[in-house]
């Protein structure tokens, strides 16, 4: 099967996922049914599902093919909320205000500004009600691993992670303060990487993974997370909103400096090439079949959607 059918098949079993935690979390909600309604059209559409994706296919390079994946579930389906609303919030006016996302106009154009920060908010709390069911998923001896996987999600969530990139990168753009390699690093680290390493090390430490095995996951999702928002700023210029479901040239509207206006377009390829050869490199001491999760790093940084 090709990688594009691999990464489909497992794409759409992660919506399943989501789906239903989704559904319980917002089942008999009074009248908070119109809250309910957006939080639901937040997540589902055109996204690509790989956080969940790389979530489960790490637990599963631990526990072995043919594991039972239940564990996992309820932080895959948390992780995809917690992202799902960092979107919902990034289009917001007083972000990044762009009008289409995942191929439908954004949640603050469909439904209203104020519920768009509120279906953010409440997806953000449903995600920890969510990954707090692995609590009852999970064996006596596992309770300490769920608990440190829950800890870890909710440190890159926050300022040390996704909120904190957000905050330095709108600061930035908002208050044109020049950006050097480090500031933009830090920002593509937290806001991006932060939740793609909740991706892998959660997948690691729920499975099992030791010390050494952990920090090759944090290094891997380091150069990864940077890739990807690389190759994010590059199809922000040379992309297409059709294909990518989000407009072009939002970046340059909103005058952001990113890898591309740093160092050029030709750069910034070769830079997230750089990254996902030694993203390969770190994941040889990984055990398992590999070579699905390799093939996703290529298509990380290569693909246009
Ligand atoms: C978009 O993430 C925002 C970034 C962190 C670059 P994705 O490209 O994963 O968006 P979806 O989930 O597929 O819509
Ligand atoms: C946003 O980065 C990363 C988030 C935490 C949402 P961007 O602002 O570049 O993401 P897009 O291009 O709007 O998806
Ligand atoms: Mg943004
Ligand atoms: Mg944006
Ligand atoms: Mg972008």
């Amino acid at each position: 099967m090709s990688l594009s059918d691999q990464l489909a098949l497992k794409a759409e079993r992660a919506s399943a996922i989501v789906d239903e935690y989704l559904k319980m979390g917002i089942d008999d909600v009074g009248f908070a049914e119109s809250l309910a309604e957006a939080m639901g059209y937040a997540v589902e559409g055109k996204g690509k599902r790989i956080r969940p994706v790389i979530l489960l296919e790490v637990y599963r390079l631990f526990m072995g093919d043919g594991c039972d994946l239940t564990p996992a579930e309820p932080f895959a389906a948390a992780l995809e909320m917690i992202h799902s609303y960092s979107l919902v919030h990034d289009d917001l006016p007083a972000m990044d205000n762009d009008r289409l996302r995942r191929g439908k106009p954004s949640v603050w154009v469909e439904f209203s500004e104020s519920t768009a920060i509120l279906a953010g908010d409440a997806l953000l709390n449903l995600a920890f009600e969510t990954a707090a069911r692995a609590f009852d998923e999970c064996e006596e001896q596992d309770m300490k691993k769920t608990a440190q996987a829950f800890s870890y999600l909710a440190k890159k969530a926050g300022i040390h992670g996704m909120i904190g990139g957000q905050a330095a990168d709108v600061e930035s753009e908002k208050e044109e303060i020049p950006i050097d390699r480090e500031r933009l690093l830090f920002i593509h680290r937290n806001k991006t990487g932060a939740l793609l390493q909740a991706a892998f090390v959660c997948g690691g430490i729920l499975g099992g993974a030791n010390a050494e095995q952990i920090n090759a996951l944090e290094t891997i999702a380091e150069h990864m997370g940077v890739a990807f928002q690389i190759q994010d700023d590059i199809l922000d210029v040379v992309g297409n909103a059709r294909k990518l479901g989000k407009p072009i040239g939002s970046d340059a509207q909103q005058g952001k400096e990113t890898y591309v206006t740093l160092y050029g377009l030709e750069a910034a390829k070769a830079e997230a090439a750089r990254l996902c050869d030694e993203s390969k490199v770190v994941a040889r001491c990984l055990p398992g079949d590999k070579s699905f999760l390799l093939a996703l790093f290529d298509f990380l940084v290569d693909r246009d959607y």
